[in-house]
């Protein structure tokens, strides 16, 4: 059951883009890929958003993401080229129900990319035939939305695309921010802000982070999302990087600082591997760039037939 998931280059790569992602693309015969055209859909800076996509590709490396897998979204044409292809499918009731764009758009100065952003991600999934799409909570919405799309295009244009399931709750599909656990971890939070952990990030930094978390007033260690969501949010962190059950993991703490010293020690076992492998890619950026090629390469060859299909099913001329 081939997989695929990205991630949006968008400002630095956080605990809960691992956790809740990256740690998960493991198919070695998946498709992961850095989501540059994403970056696009709100003011960019051309410069960052090329320094991002190369770190980003660069840790899904260090993160052990299966060789040959991973590659850069606009190395890809078929992706932009489905997409438009897809927004002749999908209608602006729809789109205009996201919840990210309701949150961040909708204004007259509102990029066109940022409502039209579902179709591409619809394309970036229906492209490869992936029947998995391990992404975050925050993504379902957008899935169930390419599942929608590929079962109109089949109705109308005839079979083309496989329909994605939609995600099984994994673990840490919600990482909130430590400061303010009510909200989601997110890379576009400011770069100085105490509450995101990025995986770059140097240990002591993270470490203090976390033992500066926001609880609560009381001083028990229960697993109780709506009265303790300080302490539920760094149960759940210490649960995803141990493999443990963090109902069962609350029972053993008697005091809030001995949880926090362990979920530091759980968080950085996790970080330090991959700040070293990231560390030691980076000396030979040549070995980087093949890698990359060969995954832009498999990744041009496996969409290339589906792109086929999709275009001659829609009646475009010169392509039956
Ligand atoms: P993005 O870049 O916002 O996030 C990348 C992945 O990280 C997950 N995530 C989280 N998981 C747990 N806790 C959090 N606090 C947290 N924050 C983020 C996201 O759910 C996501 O899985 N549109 C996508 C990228 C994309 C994509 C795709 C994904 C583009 N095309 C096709 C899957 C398939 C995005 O912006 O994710």
């Amino acid at each position: 059951m081939t997989a695929l998931s990205g991630i949006t280059p968008s400002g630095r790569l956080t605990l809960g883009n691992h956790l809740g992602a990256l740690r998960r693309f493991t198919d070695p015969d998946g498709f992961y890929f850095v989501a540059n055209l994403h970056a696009m859909t709100t003011k960019h800076d051309p410069r960052r958003l090329a320094a991002l996509t190369r770190e980003f590709a660069t840790l899904m490396l260090a993160a052990g993401v299966p060789e040959g897998t991973v590659f850069i979204q606009s190395d890809v044409p078929t992706h932009a080229q489905l997409a438009y292809l897809l927004e002749c499918t999908s209608y602006v009731g729809e789109l205009s129900r996201m919840i990210q764009y309701k949150e961040k758009g909708n204004r007259p100065m509102t990029r066109a990319s940022l409502f039209t952003y579902p179709c591409l991600m619809a394309a970036d999934i229906l492209l490869y035939g992936a029947e998995r799409v391990p992404v975050g909570g925050d993504q379902d919405q957008h899935v169930e939305l390419a599942r929608d799309i590929a079962i109109r295009f089949n109705r109308e244009y005839g079979e083309t695309f496989v329909v994605p399931q939609l995600n099984k709750a994994a673990l840490a599909t919600r990482v909130k921010d430590l400061a303010n656990p009510t909200a989601k971890m997110s890379k576009s939070a400011a770069d100085d802000a105490i509450g995101t952990i990025r995986l770059l990030d140097p240990p002591d930094v993270i470490r203090r982070q976390i033992m500066r978390a926001v609880t609560d007033s009381e001083n028990e260690v229960r697993h109780d999302e709506a009265n303790k969501p300080g302490v539920t949010n760094l149960l759940d962190i210490l649960a995803a990087c141990t493999d443990g059950d963090p109902v069962e993991l609350a029972k053993s703490y008697a005091t809030y600082g001995a949880l926090k010293q362990d979920v530091a020690d759980a968080v950085l076992a996790v970080i330090d591997p991959l700040q070293k492998e990231y560390a030691r890619l980076t000396t030979d950026p040549g070995a980087i760039d093949q890698l990359l090629a060969q995954g832009r390469d498999r990744a041009l060859d496996a969409s290339t037939p589906r792109l086929q299909a999709a275009t001659r099913a829609m009646g475009l001329a010169g392509s039956a």
